[in-house]
């Protein structure tokens, strides 16, 4: 049987950087596709293609070139960047998607495709904890981009039989590539400011609590939810994942721990909105029954290898 080619598009991305250097490690084969070019050095030995998502017929080939069988779809512009670029923000967002959807359900098709939805898809209204099948009434461009995407993931399976898998997930917070654009940004953002001579400005209130996760539990979550079979999967959208809820107050006060002197000031801005929108938290017990989704990262160790990632110590992932 062919080995499984792994093609990870928006792979310059914060997510997709993460997925690259996971797959590597674990000897797969992986083709890089991104606009631009990926910039970590720990995947530069690795085949790129620049490519256009919303260019079907290029995707196509290039996919078809190197005999892709497995998609992990990451391009997209995020919640904060969308609200000011809507139009932008939408067709990238959807046109990738089904050119993504289209390709797989073709004569040559794909073994599976993953492409992560988020609490976006949550809208006010949808209480401090989220259900599963939660009210979802998105406030953002963003937002409806991914509830319309997991509407069609599901159409895509139930009428193409495509083998399209997705979790909806919170602020992402890694250290091997920056987020760009997002209203859960500054949980990143922040370690690059804690020695500054200024304080820190926060965009958010210190009180707004948002759903969050270390890159290494996002990235588990694709490695199990590709692994089991689709017939346990209840959930043809997109699947609830919590790790850990925090607000700016309680990050920086166990960055303090590490860090005594860190002082921070918050000055709202547009993206105060868009956060008072999602939930605090989401409830997760279906992803956790059918793919036994588990985090392994909690606020004190995340806290921990973020800085000793800006100190080029080893972090979580690295073997010590
Ligand atoms: N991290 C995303 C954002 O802030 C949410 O999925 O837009």
């Amino acid at each position: 049987m062919a080995q499984d080619v792994h093609c990870i598009i928006g792979a310059s991305g914060q997510l997709g950087t993460e997925m690259a250097l996971s797959l590597k490690a674990a000897g797969e084969r992986v083709v890089l596709m991104d606009i631009k070019s990926p910039s970590h050095d720990g995947i530069l030995d690795l085949p790129f293609e620049q490519t256009d998502v919303c260019d079907l017929q290029g995707l196509a080939h290039r996919l078809s070139k190197h005999n892709v069988s497995h998609v992990h779809h990451f391009a997209a512009a995020l919640s904060a960047r969308g609200e000011t670029e809507p139009q932008w923000a939408w067709d990238l967002n959807m046109r990738g998607l089904l050119n993504v959807l289209e390709i797989a359900a073709g004569v040559d098709g794909l073994a599976q495709v993953f492409w992560p939805s988020s609490i976006a898809v949550f809208g006010p209204g949808s209480g401090a904890w989220a259900a599963q099948d939660g009210h979802r009434l998105p406030g953002t461009v963003y937002g409806i981009s991914k509830n319309a995407g997991e509407q069609w993931c599901n159409w895509y399976h139930r009428h193409r039989g495509v083998d399209v898998r997705s979790v909806r997930y919170p602020g992402l917070i890694g250290t091997h590539a920056p987020p760009g654009g997002g209203t859960t940004d500054y949980a990143v953002e922040v370690f690059d400011h804690l020695n500054d001579a200024e304080p820190y400005t926060c965009f958010l209130a210190e009180d707004t609590q948002l759903p969050m996760m270390h890159m290494d539990d996002a990235v588990l979550a694709i490695t199990q939810l590709m692994s089991v079979p689709r017939s346990a999967l209840r959930c043809t959208e997109a699947y609830n994942i919590q790790a850990m809820s925090f607000d700016p107050a309680t990050l920086f006060a166990e960055i303090r721990r590490h860090v005594p002197n860190f002082r921070y000031r918050c000055a709202p801005d547009f993206r105060q909105d868009i956060a008072a929108g999602w939930p605090g938290a989401l409830e997760d017990s279906m992803a956790r029954e059918d793919w036994g989704w588990k985090p392994t990262v909690d606020l004190p160790e995340l806290v921990t290898s973020m800085i000793a990632a800006r100190k080029g110590q080893p972090q979580l992932s690295q073997p010590t």
